[in-house]
């Protein structure tokens, strides 16, 4: 079992990115500048983009946080995302779901410019995913796209099982490991919460994505031996035992499953690093008008 170390390639790929930022700067180019707007203080939102904020600051590149209270109306949110899609200096916007029930989410991605839309979220860009455009891809499932890249994953010909259907990760990484590229050109069964004989489909995976947002929810008899195993979840569950009184838990039950597989990803310091990496080397992509020219 070979441990996919997200720790380390999130290190590398920073360094990566700092050495393209500094490149840029000494050309005398735009600096990729990042704004992220967060709304409310609920959950695990603050810390996720607290955690952005100062990787991009890391590498040198600039970020903005435009706050927001739980109140905040949709319009003058509409307002904020118009602000920054108008603004030349800034390249990537990101608005932080979830969002309070008053805000429509699908409205606010829709009114993020697709040429800043760095999240991938809009559907012009998902859109443009799904038939093989360039377009900016979740970061998420850019991020596992990355990984199985960088420790050489063999995944032609491979059967593929996506555990969640979420529009930000679930969806996505199912179009993507169908597509023929590498990573790809796998055999792509998408499962959900309705689906029936789950564990014996996922018996059937060579490589399994597990992004459901339940902890330790896939034991190891839901795991073929010899599989890959991508865990996508990061929840916090109460543990006594710990100083925080809780501990960060994966969608898969690691201890038990780990000894199975060929490649696992921790939780913490698997999938997790490997997001803000995405998001950092998409702004990058914007402030150099890769995608949309
Ligand atoms: N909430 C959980 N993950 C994400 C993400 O990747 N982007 C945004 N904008 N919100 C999230």
């Amino acid at each position: 079992m070979i441990l996919l170390d997200g720790k380390l390639l999130s290190a590398q790929i920073k360094q990566e990115i700092a050495t393209d930022v500094a490149e840029i700067k000494a050309q005398g180019g735009k600096i990729p500048h990042l704004v992220a707007i967060l709304v409310g203080t609920a959950g695990r939102s603050e810390a996720y983009v607290a955690s952005k904020m100062k990787s991009c600051e890391e590498v040198g590149m600039h970020s903005t946080l435009i706050r927001f209270d739980d109140d905040v109306t949709e319009a003058d949110l509409l307002a904020a995302v118009e602000d920054v899609n108008a603004n030349p200096d800034m390249d990537g916007l990101i608005v932080q779901l979830p969002l309070p029930k008053h805000i429509n989410p699908d409205k606010v991605m829709e009114a993020i410019a697709p040429e800043k839309d760095v999240d991938g979220f809009h559907p012009i860009n998902i859109g443009r995913m799904a038939k093989g455009l360039p377009a900016y891809v979740s970061a998420t499932p850019q991020g596992i796209l990355e990984m199985l890249k960088r420790y050489d994953i063999s995944t032609t010909g491979k059967h593929c099982v996506v555990v969640g259907r979420s529009q930000i990760v679930g969806l996505p990484m199912s179009i993507l490991m169908q597509r023929n590229d590498y990573p790809g050109n796998c055999t792509v069964t998408l499962t959900h919460s309705k689906t029936t004989n789950l564990a014996e489909i996922c018996r059937t995976a060579d490589i399994l994505i597990a992004a459901l947002g339940r902890p330790e929810f896939i034991t190891a008899d839901m795991v073929k031996d010899g599989a890959v195993v991508i865990d996508v979840g990061l929840e916090r569950v109460v543990d006594a035992t710990k100083k925080s009184g809780f501990a960060l838990k994966g969608d898969v039950k690691f201890d038990e499953v780990a000894p199975k597989t060929t490649y696992i990803t921790p939780v913490p310091g698997g999938v997790g690093l490997m997001t803000i990496c995405s998001l950092m080397q998409n702004t990058v992509k914007a402030a150099r008008r890769e995608v949309y020219k």
